[in-house]
């Protein structure tokens, strides 16, 4: 500790020596009086917001690229590891946390979006949540969007940096297929961007997964045209309404779903009555890009089992859809897309698969057991339709390589206790025989270290593949040889980071 505290004491001098540029106003340490709640401001899992939870010697709220790059020199100077925070969605907290002497590069205050709608673009700071960027573009353009996330406190800095898929995808694709440039300031704090950096650095940042390459400052977004009217439904059934074999079919139906329709299935375990009766409950949430009428015919078409009625469904425009899907009542105000802190911060493990043939229905039976197994609500499953856009996508063509083939992805999420880590590491083992094999791949935006991670003082190529090729199949291989050629001494690492060859 002593040794941190010197060290962090010639960090502060040094900061203060490069950058004179108001940094002082957006430094916190543990003596000053906002630290914890600077800190925790933007911390999205509970999980990581305890007293032995180990915290940065340092947080600057940086407010320009000079700040940035004063952080990354002094910080290599004095020995320290940095981790950059956007949004703090980390699901294992890995942008506060670390069991290194750290500091915190957080860009909670570099948040502009700017809009052409003329061109189709925007540029959106790194530290805008998707919430900002959503609200700014139909500020300007109710026709105009962008495919990503579904929670509007998520930064664009970490998402875009995983990929980031959302109520488009099988539109659009991912958040990361339309980013068409970016600010990048690499370890010798060069500000970089398309031109500058090269396509391979340009491809690796675009779902390469952050903190490994340099701090995203800024990313360029192609937008996408909606319609002014889409519509939503969220329609629910119980296993007494036959949820186990509609689960079944709609594994099959997504094949013919038009890929302007966006389907997501919630499993949960649910109180009927207050006498403590449950059930399983299957709730089928989409965003379809159009009216009404012609959503009905499509579903008749092709899951005519599900039974959608005109009354399940509501017409709006896509900007209030991005608020329906946040969970606010109807005809919340979108200022709501502005508001960074959600109120609540839950404490959660999750994990992911991709899943390629439907799952039989005796299999989805030992889901609910296992769901039975817990009190109700306690954990969540989400089914999430892959196909459409995503198919036709190259898995070449940024890291993210779950496309062609992929029939829909799971997410399993846990409310955290000692009791449902093991229950949710029970349930992943189940799930072996229905999901993808060799390698078994996950999401890197729904982070799971579960499925291996780094050596933090000296991570070897050999351990990284290990989960590395389950986020990144075989773009694994060149995501390190961009890391080898602009970060060869591992200044920007994590748990998670893509390592470089090393020589010896
Ligand atoms: P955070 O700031 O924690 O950063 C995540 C990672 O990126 C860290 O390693 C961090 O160091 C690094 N990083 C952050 N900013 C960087 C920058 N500017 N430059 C370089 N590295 C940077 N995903 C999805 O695809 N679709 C969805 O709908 C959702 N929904 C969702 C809801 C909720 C409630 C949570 C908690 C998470 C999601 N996610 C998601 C997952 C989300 O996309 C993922 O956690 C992102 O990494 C979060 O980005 P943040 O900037 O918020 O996180």
């Amino acid at each position: 500790w002593v040794a941190s505290a010197d060290r962090h004491e010639d960090f502060l001098q040094c900061l203060l020596y490069q950058n004179s540029n108001a940094i002082s106003k957006v430094i916190y340490t543990p003596i000053n009086s906002s630290y914890s709640s600077v800190l925790q401001f933007s911390i999205r899992n509970g999980r990581f917001n305890t007293s032995a939870t180990p915290k940065p010697l340092v947080i600057v709220t940086v407010l320009n690229e000079a700040h940035i790059q004063a952080v990354i020199a002094c910080s290599q100077k004095h020995g320290l590891q940095i981790r950059v925070r956007s949004g703090g969605h980390d699901y294992e907290g890995l942008s506060y946390v670390s069991v290194l002497p750290f500091v915190i590069i957080d860009l909670i205050n570099m948040r502009t979006v700017t809009v052409d709608v003329g061109n189709k673009i925007a540029w959106a700071q790194a530290g805008a949540t998707l919430g900002e960027v959503y609200y700014r573009i139909a500020e300007k353009s109710r026709t105009l969007a962008f495919p990503a996330g579904v929670c509007p406190t998520v930064g664009s800095g970490g998402h875009i940096s995983g990929g980031g898929h959302g109520m488009m995808m099988r539109k659009y694709g991912l958040a990361a297929d339309h980013i068409i440039d970016a600010k990048l300031i690499d370890v010798k704090g060069r500000i970089l961007d398309r031109a500058s950096m090269g396509e391979d650095l340009f491809w690796a940042i675009r779902g390469g997964g952050g903190n490994t390459f340099g701090v995203v400052v800024a990313w360029k977004l192609e937008l996408v045209t909606v319609p002014p009217t889409v519509t939503v439904f969220n329609v629910t059934r119980t296993l007494e309404q036959n949820a186990t074999k509609l689960v079944h079919q709609w594994q099959s139906a997504i094949r013919k779903f038009d890929e302007d329709l966006f389907s997501r299935i919630f499993l949960s375990r649910v109180n009927t009555s207050q006498e403590g009766k449950t059930t399983i409950l299957a709730a089928y949430t989409s965003l379809f890009l159009g009216g009404v009428d012609r959503l009905l015919s499509m579903m008749q078409q092709s899951f005519p089992q599900l039974g959608l009625v005109k009354e399940d469904c509501i017409e709006m425009s896509w900007i209030e859809s991005t608020v329906y899907f946040a969970s606010f009542p109807r005809n919340t105000s979108l200022d709501v897309l502005l508001d960074r802190s959600p109120g609540y911060t839950m404490s959660f493990k999750a994990k992911t698969d991709f899943v390629t043939e439907p799952i039989p229905e005796i299999a989805l039976e030992g889901i609910w057991d296992r769901l039975n197994q817990l009190d109700a609500e306690a954990a969540q499953l989400q089914f999430t339709a892959y196909g459409g856009k995503m198919d036709e996508i190259s898995e070449t063509s940024i890291p993210f390589p779950h496309r062609a083939g992929i029939l829909f992805q799971i997410h399993y999420a846990v409310v955290w206790e000692q009791k449902t880590a093991s229950w949710i590491r029970k349930l992943y083992s189940y799930m072996t025989p229905y999901v993808t094999k060799n390698p078994r791949q996950a999401y890197i935006d729904y982070r799971d270290l579960d499925v291996g991670m780094n050596n933090l003082g000296n991570t070897s190529y050999k351990q990284a593949r290990v989960w590395g090729t389950k986020y990144f199949k075989n773009n694994f291989d060149r995501l390190v040889h961009v890391k080898t050629k602009v970060d060869p001494a591992n200044f920007f690492r994590n748990e998670q980071s893509i390592p470089p060859l090393t020589p010896w």
